[in-house]
């Protein structure tokens, strides 16, 4: 049977360490990062993280700043947001909760947050870094950062020799994941929803990281005996088990049935999302060293 990774403990580590450099710049320097989350409509999974987010800023020790926006709200008035905390210096960090409602585009948004304040890391600058193998003076894209600290943590900082297939392409996730695991010196395939044979595909995987939003979708004979199983899906799920009208939250893995077979794997909840707060809080923590010219903790 796999061991499953705890996620949580994980985070505990990068947050620990996180709350430490807070405390050292606000006696130091007298600055609290500061973090500003935006969020705009009523999307209830949006509002949970974001809540979620916010209560782990505090205990970080950080000014956490939520901006809530109507479902209405005009892009004009996101942008205007935007850079009035581009040009506050008591904001290091800017986060725009996605998906934005459908009226709303997105992209200039992202673009439009300065890449030193960027800690979604999605800003092309941000993301070029990543692209060109700087992974040390920018801002690297939370979920992939907090998902390589977990193939780490099993594998050691070298992946050279293995085989490593991300299932998505996102730019929020795929893309850089597929970056990260190649500056780590992995072989890397990026699949997705067009790939031929994908099980053909992800029965290579030394390391399989699952990251398309369907329920379930990897079963057990996808995975490579004894791989490291890396699951970033969170699906809510009809659980009439649990009651009528229940639901609980499943990964992109079918976990039961893939524990027999994979060596190391990460359940849901718990597994790759508490990491994806706490690389939140580092990429904030990071960004305020930054603007007074400190040198960087590291995670
Ligand atoms: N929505 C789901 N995950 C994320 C994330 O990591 N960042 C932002 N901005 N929105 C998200």
């Amino acid at each position: 049977m796999a061991k499953i990774i705890d996620g949580k403990q994980s985070a505990a580590a990068v947050t620990d360490i996180v709350t430490q450099a807070a405390a050292k710049l606000e006696a130091e320097a007298g600055v609290k990062p500061g973090l500003a989350v935006v969020i705009v409509g009523d999307n209830p999974a949006s509002h949970s993280y974001v809540g979620a987010k916010g209560r782990m800023a505090k205990q970080c020790g950080f000014n956490s700043m939520q901006y809530t926006l109507p479902e209405d709200t005009t892009q004009d008035t996101l942008e205007n947001l935007v850079e009035k905390l581009n040009a506050d210096p008591a904001v290091h960090g800017i986060l725009v909760q996605l998906p934005l409602p459908g009226h709303l585009n997105s992209e200039p948004v992202i673009q439009s947050i300065r890449p030193e304040k960027d800690v979604d890391g999605l800003n092309v600058v941000n993301a070029g870094k990543v692209a060109s193998g700087d992974l040390a003076s920018g801002l690297v894209s939370c979920t992939p950062a907090g998902a390589m600290i977990l193939v780490r943590n099993e594998h050691g900082a070298d992946l050279s020799g293995l085989n490593a297939v991300v299932i998505g392409r996102s730019n929020l996730f795929g893309k850089p994941m597929g970056l990260l695991l190649l500056a780590a010196n992995a072989t890397v395939t990026m699949a997705h929803s067009r790939t031929k044979d994908l099980a053909a595909v992800c029965r290579q995987a030394d390391i399989l990281v699952a990251a398309v939003g369907r329920p379930l979708m990897v079963k057990a004979d996808w995975v490579k005996p004894g791989a490291t199983v890396i699951d970033v899906g969170i699906n809510r799920v009809d659980a009439p088990e649990k009651g009528e009208g229940k639901t609980r939250l499943v990964g992109d893995v079918a976990f039961d049935e893939c524990l027999d077979v994979a060596g190391v794997i990460t359940p849901v909840p718990g597994g790759v999302g508490p990491m994806t707060i706490a690389m939140l809080m580092a990429n904030t923590v990071v960004a305020a060293y930054r603007s007074l010219g400190r040198p960087i903790p590291t995670f």
